[in-house]
């Protein structure tokens, strides 16, 4: 697993905590399970648990998952009444049908192969209830594969709780197996003018065309809702509304 999802998950969660809007990302997502009505959900790739507080406290049922127990356990930590569980989206089994699953923060990027999504989309399918909502968001391969051909450098900065973290990383293609790329990235705490090296992590990171979700998700006993150009911190993404028939 990723170093960013281990040794380095303090630092995931106080450098993300700033990039991305929580409350608006709850906001996005619950306006879908509300227009479906849907109020009983699972969230894959729960990480630090930034929507689960936000769902609870406005009525609805919350189960968490994510694979890595670092994450979970500052997720646990901060909200102790909530459930979280600790397992692969690949392979789980819930014991209760849910009527609704999301899956955000590019979390589907770390499916490298063909076989794992089709075999997250079956876990998905079968934990939901017939007529249940499918929501997930995905980096777009058609606008940010060009985007970074031949390597892109960049720098994103975070300031929370007074602590000053930069990421300094590098994007390259890697399109042996799909349209995956390369991020090498190194995590600093400013102090001062000197760059305390937090940790680096070194990642590939798989980006998806819609068409080839549609076809994993007809594949799986889904059917397309809605598609949403929606955007993130750094990549052009889109969400995919599915409902399971
Ligand atoms: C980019 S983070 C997103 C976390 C959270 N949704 C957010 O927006 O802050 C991706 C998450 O997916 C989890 N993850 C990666 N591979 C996984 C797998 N096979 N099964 C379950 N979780 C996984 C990581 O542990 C990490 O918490």
């Amino acid at each position: 697993m990723e170093q960013l999802y281990k040794d380095l998950a303090a630092v995931y969660e106080a450098m993300y905590y700033t990039f991305v809007d929580y409350q608006k990302e709850y906001t996005f997502y619950s306006s879908l399970f509300k227009k479906y009505q849907k109020e009983n959900l699972l969230e894959i790739g729960s990480g630090t648990g930034n929507l689960a507080a936000y769902f609870r406290e406005n009525g609805f049922t919350y189960l968490g998952l994510d694979m890595s127990e670092e994450m979970t356990a500052i997720a646990k930590n901060k909200y102790p009444n909530a459930e979280f569980t600790v397992e692969d989206m690949r392979f789980f089994k819930i014991d209760k049908e849910v009527q609704g699953v999301v899956m955000a923060g590019r979390t589907i990027s770390y499916l490298r192969s063909n076989k794992d999504v089709h075999n997250t989309f079956r876990s998905v399918a079968n934990s939901l209830e017939k007529g249940g909502i499918f929501c997930f968001d995905f980096i777009d391969a058609s606008r940010f594969i060009p985007e970074i051909a031949g390597g892109k450098k960049i720098t994103h900065e975070a300031v929370h709780k007074g602590v000053h973290y930069i990421r300094k990383s590098k994007w390259t293609e890697h399109l042996v197996q799909g349209m995956d790329f390369h991020w090498i990235s190194t995590y600093y705490k400013k102090e001062v003018d000197n760059l305390i090296e937090l940790g680096k992590d070194d990642s590939i990171i798989r980006t998806f065309t819609k068409d080839e979700l549609v076809l994993f998700l007809k594949l799986n006993q889904f059917e397309i809702k809605e598609i949403i150009d929606k955007g993130s911190y750094a990549f052009p993404t889109y969400v995919i509304v599915a409902e399971k028939v």
